[in-house]
């Protein structure tokens, strides 16, 4: 008796702290050749920070904007034209990534403008609280048909 009190106590613990884990971020449904296009930009994003970070913690303002320059808006509008992905990303992510670009931009001309490594940072990590307010509202599902197999025109 005692025992199985225990086992349905411990099974409402698992299905709480399972409901806890669920991921109730608002999907994005791309197809595979979208969510690839999408997370290798990620990528990218996340090495790209990483190479201005060590630049930044050697004074080299020079490599920061070096590094900063290929995030800025010019990725965006590379990224855009790829599979339609502007019809098909919510406008909210779309204004939120490409702020994020700007941002880039801008870390790149005044590190090479002002090469000052504590506003780098600064606007760095500013800059990064859009990485998270991002991640915090979507996730990426796959589709098996491709969205934009309707041809639709600009
Ligand atoms: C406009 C929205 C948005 C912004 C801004 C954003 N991301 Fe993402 N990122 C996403 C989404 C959506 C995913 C997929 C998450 C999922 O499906 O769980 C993702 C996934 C990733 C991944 C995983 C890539 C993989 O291969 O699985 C990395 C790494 C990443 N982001 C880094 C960054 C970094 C670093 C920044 C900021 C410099 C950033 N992201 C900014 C939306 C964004």
């Amino acid at each position: 008796m005692k025992k199985s009190v225990a086992i349905i106590a411990y099974s409402l613990l698992a299905t709480a702290a399972f409901a806890g884990d669920q991921d109730d971020r608002q999907t994005l449904n791309l197809s595979e050749a979208q969510r690839g296009h999408v997370l290798k930009e990620m990528r990218a994003l996340l090495s790209g920070t990483q190479n201005i970070l060590a630049a930044l913690s050697k004074d080299d303002m020079a490599a920061v904007a070096r590094h900063a320059r290929p995030l800025g808006t010019n990725m965006a509008h590379k990224a855009e034209d790829h599979d339609h992905l502007k019809d098909v990303l919510p406008k909210e992510f779309m204004r939120l990534g490409m702020s994020l670009h700007q941002d880039f931009d801008q870390i790149a001309s005044d590190a090479e403008s002002k090469k000052d490594p504590k506003l780098t940072l600064r606007q760095l990590s500013d800059s990064m609280s859009k990485c998270t307010a991002c991640h915090e509202s979507y996730q990426i599902r796959k589709v098996t048909k491709s969205l934009d197999s309707g041809h639709r025109k600009h």
